[in-house]
């Protein structure tokens, strides 16, 4: 396939770059005037229209319009039950995300729900969640259990994910997060929960290959640094990497956990200063900011602008999931970044392409218009100019998404 006329293709970079640092996250770099041909499947050529091939097949002529490469979302919980707007009511009444956990609302309200839902009607559910962030540009995602909280649930989710994976031609990535809360038959008794995870959940999941990270939620109320340096330490056994949430709710250690277990990635991040960008430092962990969290929690940003300014590498994720962000649109996250974070437009498309791949390890093959990269990209509507992308905050840019060199 041939895409022809591009008005500007973006997001160009050799294919030794697997992620951006510092400064070099401020340059978008792009080719007005282009052209990019597909072969297999993967980004076969690209430059100005002037070198453009004769090309006899199927061609698209995207006359005022650009090319990015697919937004790859490296932080979700696509895979839940039903919806948790009851908790938006008490949220806009006063209640903060802690309380309403406490509470036994949050993470075990939709541990229950899940419980209670057949496999395949989970699979349904996540099906449309999927298409629906496709149309939204993504597409990689990465996707976390932790709705199940014991084996067999947990087990199902994953499963859940696995199929997802089989059936759709986007990029995923499945992480464990057994660790996401304690069930509440564990109260008084929660080192009984480290070890259930540990060693009975991680060896039946690995076993069956059904995991490629594992996660879990340091923070105030939730996972202690020694638990999850314990659950890092067995999950390493394993070969998975960390991608840990960390420091959303305080300044809880996480960050230096993960990055002390080698984690790929540290996630949420608004609780973060100079100790943690100090442990990011020469590390090979992605920080990463959930911008939508923070705007439905009405919790601070993350300072992602420092981080940059450090020299640090950022990446840029939803977190979709029912309770804190239940929005999987990465162009709104992209306008949150902008807007709220005070990143460039430049420094947020790049942490949610390259930065973003990274993150899920994929960056290899994922994540920038590179000559044998997968070709995995949206073409826009007529936009005039790449800071529209940010600016324009709820309307649609996307005329046609393109994964695996096919138009989805
Ligand atoms: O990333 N903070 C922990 N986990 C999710 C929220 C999960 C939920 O509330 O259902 C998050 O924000
Ligand atoms: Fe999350």
């Amino acid at each position: 396939m041939l895409i022809k006329n591009i008005k500007t293709l973006a997001g160009i970079l050799p294919p030794n770059k697997l992620r951006l640092c510092g400064e070099e996250m401020n340059t978008l770099a792009t080719i007005d005037n282009a052209y990019l041909l597909i072969e297999n499947g993967l980004i076969k050529e690209f430059g100005k229209m002037a070198d453009c091939p004769d090309y006899q097949g199927e061609t698209i002529d995207a006359s005022g319009k650009m090319v990015f490469p697919a937004f790859c979302d490296s932080h979700s919980h696509i895979v839940f039950a039903g919806s948790r707007e009851g908790e938006f009511l008490d949220k806009i009444n006063g209640l903060s995300y802690e309380e309403i956990a406490k509470r036994g609302g949050g993470i075990i309200n939709s541990a229950k729900l899940l419980h209670q839902t057949s496999e395949d009607e989970l699979y349904e559910q996540a099906l449309k969640r999927l298409k629906m962030v496709v149309g939204f540009g993504t597409g990689a995602l990465e996707i976390k259990s932790g709705y199940g909280l014991n084996t067999e649930d947990e087990i199902k989710m994953l499963r859940v994910i696995r199929r997802l994976r089989e059936n759709s031609d986007m990029e995923i990535r499945a992480t464990f997060l057994g660790a996401h809360a304690f069930p509440e038959q564990y109260k008084g008794c929660e080192n009984d929960y480290v070890d259930l995870i540990c060693d009975e959940m991680l060896p039946q999941i690995s076993s069956d290959d059904l995991a490629d990270f594992i996660d879990v939620f340091c923070d105030r109320g939730f996972f202690t640094v020694e638990q999850t340096a314990k659950i890092l330490e067995a999950g390493k056994k394993y070969g998975l990497r960390g991608k840990i949430h960390a420091n959303e709710l305080d300044f809880s250690g996480g960050v230096q956990v993960g990055v002390k277990y080698n984690a790929l990635s540290v996630d949420h991040l608004e609780n973060s200063g100079k100790n943690e960008i100090a442990a990011l430092k020469n590390s090979d962990t992605m920080p990463t900011g959930l911008p939508g969290c923070s705007f439905f929690s009405n919790l601070p940003y993350a300072p992602l602008k420092q981080l940059i300014d450090s020299g640090l590498s950022v990446a840029l994720a939803t977190d979709f999931n029912p309770g804190s962000t239940p929005s999987g649109n990465m162009k709104f996250a992209l306008s949150l970044a902008c807007i709220k974070m005070r990143l460039t437009p430049a420094q947020a498309i790049n942490a949610a392409t390259i930065n973003g791949a990274y993150a899920m390890g994929i960056s290899q093959t994922h994540g920038s218009i590179t000559v044998g990269k997968v070709a995995n990209m949206f073409i826009t509507n007529e936009i005039p100019t790449v800071a529209y992308i940010p600016y324009s905050y709820t309307e649609p840019i996307i005329d046609k998404m393109i994964l695996k060199g096919k138009v989805f």
